[in-house]
């Protein structure tokens, strides 16, 4: 039997985080030890709230979820309600949650968590900006050759941006922290835009999940109905990315995805291009190889295991 993984979200939801989550929380293969909220898609205060939603509709009300950072390390937070609503949920009508939030904060839970366990057994699957993580490596620096790995939803580069131009939200929200991370010496797995653009919800994608007919089939079908709509808008395909569940079934199935490892630098100074992540997929410079960059992946294999796994809550 396949040992179980031990691993804390970090997470921004958001329909793609939530799906992420229950996709984690679907996966006998995983114990997750806690979920930390990062202000992102929408503040902190409602980024919690959705964390503590959606275990509860997994039907986990035992869940610690915990709170962090409210704003980025250095820069104003930009947040994205224009395609995650309102309540940066919005799609299903979930109930306001009853399980409570722990007192912690999520930097405190991630260093005390990380000291706790044996070195390389932790891993951390970031969804969101990156702030909790650096404020975590800057608060206690002994974390960094203990935590296993960190597999992120972040970045783009053959893909461009996708708040400007140049960068991906997540980064882009916060690109100080973006660089004390990849600048830290853990073992980095990044999901960019160039892997996530190839996992498009299509129509028939999303029915599938509705036709599950449980609880989290339906929240799941109305979730990416909603948030599709400003993607299909924009990109003109048919279906919108589900970029953070890449994270998760990567830790389940890695043969679905492949890349590379190379060097990744985080643009923090130029206004044009703050928050680029910057990837030397051709190797033409002499910079660390810092992260293993995924750029394919098996997007009907992908789709398959998460409509099981989802079928299974
Ligand atoms: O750019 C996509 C990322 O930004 C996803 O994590 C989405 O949830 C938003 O946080
Ligand atoms: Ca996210």
């Amino acid at each position: 039997m396949q040992q179980v993984r031990k691993i804390i979200i970090d997470t921004d939801p958001g329909q793609d985080d939530a799906v992420a989550i229950l996709l984690a929380l679907a996966s006998p293969e995983l114990e997750v030890l806690g979920i930390t909220a990062v202000a992102g898609n929408v503040p902190l205060g409602l980024t919690e709230k959705n964390a503590r939603k959606i275990c509860e509709l997994a039907g986990r009300p035992d869940m610690k979820v915990h709170a962090g950072a409210g704003r980025p390390l250095v820069r104003d937070l930009v947040t994205a309600e224009h395609v995650h609503g309102k309540s940066g949920l919005d799609g299903p009508d979930l109930p306001e949650p009853e399980m409570p939030l722990m007192q912690a904060h999520a930097v405190d839970f991630i260093v005390e968590t990380v000291m706790a366990h044996e070195p390389g057994t932790l891993t951390l699957c970031t969804l969101g900006p990156l702030t909790n993580i650096a404020l975590a490596l800057v608060r206690e620096p002994r974390i960094a050759p203990r935590i296993g790995g960190i597999v992120m939803m972040g970045g783009g580069f053959f893909e461009g941006g996708n708040i400007t131009p140049a960068a991906e939200f997540n980064i882009h929200v916060d690109p100080h922290a973006a660089d004390v991370v990849f600048r830290s010496g853990v073992p980095i797995v990044m999901m960019p835009l160039d892997v996530t653009h190839k996992a498009l919800a299509t129509r028939a994608r999303v029915d599938a999940f509705r036709e599950l007919g449980t609880p989290v089939g339906l929240a799941t079908a109305a979730m990416l109905s909603f948030s599709e709509r400003f993607d299909k808008e924009k990109y003109g395909n048919e279906g919108g990315p589900l970029h953070d569940p890449c994270v998760i079934a990567y830790l389940l199935r890695p043969a679905l995805f492949a890349g590379r490892t190379c060097n990744v630098s985080v643009e923090t100074a130029s206004e044009l291009t703050m928050g680029m992540t910057v990837i030397d997929w051709w190797h033409v410079t002499k910079r660390p190889h810092n992260a293993q960059v995924m750029r394919e992946i098996d997007d009907e294999g992908f789709f398959a295991l998460l409509t099981e796994r989802l079928g299974r809550l």
